[in-house]
């Protein structure tokens, strides 16, 4: 372990937005993690760097958590309970899963990301959430060093949201979580019109967990930039959630708008929001929002965190003109 000065973070966040760390540390183990907090308590945690647009260098001594790892804690005649540590990426321990005929993140193929940070906004897609599946969430608190399990019920998980987010930011670093995944009879989760379709396609009538990833990863695939070809960080907004009022309002001028009823009010997407204001594959220099889907803003090559940042602006500027709904970003700003 050892601390390095004025690292470019262009490859490790990806926006591919090239910030610099004044100091970088790489950390593999929960104890090397412990070590670095009770010396320093000015930190700045990065993990896989899929969901923050890096607007500055960072002053603070960044931690690049990178604690390896994937065990099989215990099994019963359904039911595997998984240990996996914070540094694995997200769609290589999903594969793992599928591999082993485990269930329950079939659906959340592809999705960037480490595994320690899946908690902090429950990453989602397709009917599921990573809620569905955590156990627990274990963590380290910055300022005691104390070890700290949080069982699922204790997480306040929501739509992109959790206490990780809101009342407990930066209070504490997810070294690990425990998944409890399905040996068999797996719930399976594909009413959603695209994967049917993709099902469909594949004359997959009784599809399994591993046809459900692949259909998944083929539905991601043609509408998402892959970052490590075109610098993103996935949807960049969430989408917003509106009142049978205001949804009344807006659906009586846009009868083919899109939405989902929650239990109460309304879920648009943010997607169809900027597409109808224009922004749809639009490029303004190296910053831009996706040709496929329009929740997706990309860095074609050299843009600064600032100029995403001033497009995001300008995107919801006009979503507030437009539909009076103020769109709030999904992405970690810095
Ligand atoms: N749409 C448009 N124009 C667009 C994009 C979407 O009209 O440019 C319309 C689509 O036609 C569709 C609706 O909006 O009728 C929803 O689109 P989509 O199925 O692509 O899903 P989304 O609501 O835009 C959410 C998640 C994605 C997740 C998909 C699938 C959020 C913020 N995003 O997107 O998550 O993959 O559902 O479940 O909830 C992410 O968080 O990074 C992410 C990619």
């Amino acid at each position: 372990m050892k601390t390095q000065k004025n690292i470019p973070l262009k490859k490790f966040n990806t926006f591919g937005i090239a910030v610099k760390a004044k100091q970088f540390i790489e950390i593999k183990l929960i104890k090397e993690l412990v070590a670095v907090l009770k010396e320093e308590e000015n930190i700045f945690t990065l993990s896989g760097g899929s969901n923050i647009l890096l607007t500055k260098d960072i002053e603070k001594l960044v931690l690049f958590l990178n604690i390896k790892g994937i065990k099989i804690i215990k099994e019963t005649k359904n039911i595997v309970y998984v240990n996996a540590n914070a540094g694995e990426n997200w769609h290589e321990f999903v594969q793992w899963s599928i591999k082993n005929n485990f269930g329950g993140l079939e659906n959340l193929s592809l999705i960037p990301g480490n595994v320690g940070t899946s908690p902090i906004q429950n990453i989602g897609a397709y009917g599921v959430e990573v809620k569905d599946t955590i156990k627990e969430v274990h963590a380290i608190d910055i300022k005691t060093q104390k070890k700290v399990v949080f069982k699922n019920e204790n997480c306040a998980f929501g739509y992109r949201n959790s206490v990780f987010k809101n009342k407990l930011k930066n209070k504490y670093i997810i070294t690990n979580v425990l998944f409890k995944l399905t040996k068999e009879n797996h719930k399976l989760h594909y009413s959603y019109g695209a994967i049917q379709q993709e099902l469909k396609k594949n004359k997959i009538v009784e599809p399994t967990i591993k046809n459900i990833a692949n259909a998944v990863i083929n539905i991601r695939q043609r509408k998402l930039p892959n970052p490590k070809e075109i610098g993103n960080c996935g949807s960049f907004f969430k989408n917003p959630i509106v009142t049978k009022d205001v949804f009344d309002v807006i659906y009586k001028l846009n009868d083919k708008m899109p939405f989902y009823k929650t239990t109460t009010n309304y879920k648009i997407p943010a997607g169809w929001l900027i597409e109808q204001c224009g922004f749809k594959g639009k490029r303004f220099g190296d910053a831009g929002v996706h040709k496929n889907q329009a929740l997706v803003l990309v860095n074609y090559g050299n843009a600064t965190g600032n100029e995403i940042l001033s497009l995001a602006n300008n995107i919801c500027e006009s979503v507030k003109q437009k539909f009076k709904i103020n769109l709030e970003t999904e992405v970690n700003i810095f």
